[in-house]
């Protein structure tokens, strides 16, 4: 792996302004919640800083890596090509950022869908990814930051929920992960 500090100005030239600043404000966020929880604050902020690793590829190139990288592309990718950046992402950590641990692989790999039973490294940058400073206002937002502090399982299940709901209500189709990983947090 890669040191954090190459890393980080690796990942500036392949991001706009804009989403680099989001990184940062995941990386920040995943450590405070690293240090609360208990886990490895290394490994949260280096996935947080991944995690969006491949977000600003066009869709041509999203159909392209996912080629490449033999990443199979589902109905609901098909309409939706932006979902393929978490599965993209995981790959180029590993190829370019010379990532091996799995938690944080899985952290990139998962943070849009979410899934099934994860790693306390995958629902930090999960709940990072949706609470960090610079997200602009929603309603969700101030419930979601006040649950990510108080239950983690809680604030997984309330995030997957609000997803879901957004993405019915744009009329798209739900992954099947993201509907997998809402049962299982609804039952905890
Ligand atoms: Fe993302
Ligand atoms: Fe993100």
């Amino acid at each position: 792996m890669l040191e954090f500090s190459v890393s980080e100005r690796k990942l500036q030239s392949a991001l706009s302004i804009q989403r680099y600043i989001h990184t940062m404000g995941v990386v920040k966020e995943a450590k405070k919640l690293a240090k609360h929880y208990n886990a490895d604050v290394y490994k949260c902020s280096y996935a947080g800083l991944l995690h969006d690793c491949a977000k600003d590829y066009t869709d041509d190139m999203k159909i392209r890596f996912c080629r490449e990288y033999h990443i199979p592309v589902d109905d609901v990718m098909k309409e939706n090509m932006d979902i393929s950046h978490q599965f993209i992402g995981a790959e180029v950590a590993k190829r370019e950022y010379l990532v091996e641990d799995t938690e944080i692989i899985n952290a990139i790999k998962y943070h849009t869908t979410g899934r099934a039973d994860m790693y306390i490294t995958e629902k930090i940058v999960f709940i990072a990814d949706y609470i960090e400073e610079g997200r602009k206002k929603f309603d969700t937002l101030y419930e979601a930051r006040k649950l990510a502090y108080e239950n983690i399982d809680a604030a997984m299940k309330f995030i997957l929920k609000s997803t879901i709901e957004y993405v019915k209500s744009r009329n798209r189709r739900l992954h099947p992960l993201s509907v997998e990983a809402y049962e299982y947090y609804k039952k905890l």
